[in-house]
């Protein structure tokens, strides 16, 4: 059969994780997918760059655009990051020509994510995102594929690395926020601009793309309620632990009687639960189903191995000919209900 040829656009840590497990297991996704998945082109800022490899066997196209529309593309991998702009651009084109997409840009689908899918739909074409919600863990297709067979009532967890990491630190190192915040931007672990992070916004966009695919519901950023962790003071944590709790940024998406209600805002768990265990930049995500009840995913939020394993989960299912709508049925909208809770029973 024919090959899969990716266009690749970003390539920054996730880009570059990609080309190498492109490159280094080649045979294996031949394997496992039956067909041979190459790259034909390459797009980034600079040309210069040193990424560690040589990129020389890919054609280069500076706009991510052109190379969204080259003829030699069948699925164009958006890892540029931001809402709009190129990222966007180049995905709506890429559509717009007839390729499969897979991102891994959490800001874009919780903007756009609704239009974007109803492009796909119309273009029957695959919009595929399993790294956008949680890194290297399979959340999307678990909900899916795994759980396909259950009304799913609850979705929940820590999806944001940084703030677990900040919160920990500050808890098993006595730190203050302000110390432990500048020491996880000194070693890069903060996004570019850190209040993504510490406000909730990066975790706040990956519910709502979450509770968009479990409930089938359009996807609903505005109506999170959120709040971030910059108030959260070591005498917070300190009163927490006395009480046997952890303070973890922990998202929440549920359907009441009265709509649909999504919050990210710190909260107190239990210490023994397996999110009050949590610890450093690792992420989990608990859903619970009608039938199967609760199940725990924990594992790496981010990085260049991790989200590039979930890239390639998408990469491959297209291979295979799996085409899913992943987003829930267009035209269904559940008000957005004020959260009642703020502490987990
Ligand atoms: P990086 O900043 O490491 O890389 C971004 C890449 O995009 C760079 O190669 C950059 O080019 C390129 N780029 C940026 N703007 C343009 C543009 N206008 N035209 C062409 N190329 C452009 O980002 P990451 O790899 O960390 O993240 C990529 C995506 O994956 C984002 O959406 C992010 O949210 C998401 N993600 C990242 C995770 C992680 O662990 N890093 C985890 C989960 C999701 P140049 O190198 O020349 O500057
Ligand atoms: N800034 C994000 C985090 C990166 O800390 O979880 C992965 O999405």
């Amino acid at each position: 059969s024919q090959p899969l040829r990716l266009g690749i656009a970003g390539l920054g840590t996730v880009g570059m994780g990609v080309v190498r497990i492109v490159r280094q297991q080649a045979a294996l996704l031949s394997a496992r997918t039956g067909r041979d998945i190459t790259i034909s082109a390459v797009s980034a800022r600079s040309k210069d760059k040193d990424r560690g490899l040589s990129l020389s066997d890919y054609a280069w196209e500076t706009d991510p655009v052109a190379l969204a529309k080259r003829d030699d593309v069948d699925v164009f991998v958006e890892l540029m990051g931001g809402e709009d702009g190129p990222a966007k651009d180049a995905t709506e084109a890429a559509l717009a020509a007839g390729k499969h997409v897979v991102t891994a840009n959490k800001a874009m689908l919780a903007m756009h994510g609704q239009a974007l899918a109803e492009q796909a739909e119309a273009a029957q074409r695959s919009l595929r995102f399993e790294a956008a919600v949680a890194g290297g863990i399979p959340v999307i297709k678990v909900l899916t594929e795994g759980l396909a067979g259950n009304g799913i009532t609850r979705v929940m967890g820590v999806m944001n690395g940084s703030c677990n990491y900040i919160l920990t630190r500050m808890e098993t190192a006595g730190l203050s926020y302000q110390e432990v915040f500048a020491e996880a931007d000194g070693l890069g672990y903060l996004e570019a601009d850190p209040q993504l992070d510490v406000g909730g916004i990066d975790a706040a966009h990956k519910l709502a793309i979450l509770s968009s695919i479990a409930f089938g519901t359009r996807v609903d950023f505005a109506g999170i309620e959120l709040e971030g962790i910059e108030r959260i003071s070591i005498e917070d944590i300190r009163a927490a632990a006395d009480m046997g709790f952890k303070i973890k940024l922990l998202g929440v998406a549920q359907k009441t009687g009265r709509g649909l209600e999504q919050r990210m805002q710190p909260c107190l768990v239990p210490d023994t639960s397996p999110l009050g265990q949590l610890q450093g930049g690792t992420n989990m995500i608990v859903l619970e189903g009608d039938a199967v009840e609760q199940i725990v995913l924990r594992g790496p939020g981010a990085g260049a191995g991790p989200t590039a394993s979930a890239v390639m989960s998408d990469v491959c299912d297209i291979a295979r000919g799996f085409a899913l709508p992943v987003f829930g049925q267009p035209a269904t909208t559940l008000e957005a209900a004020k959260p009642a809770l703020s502490v987990l029973p």
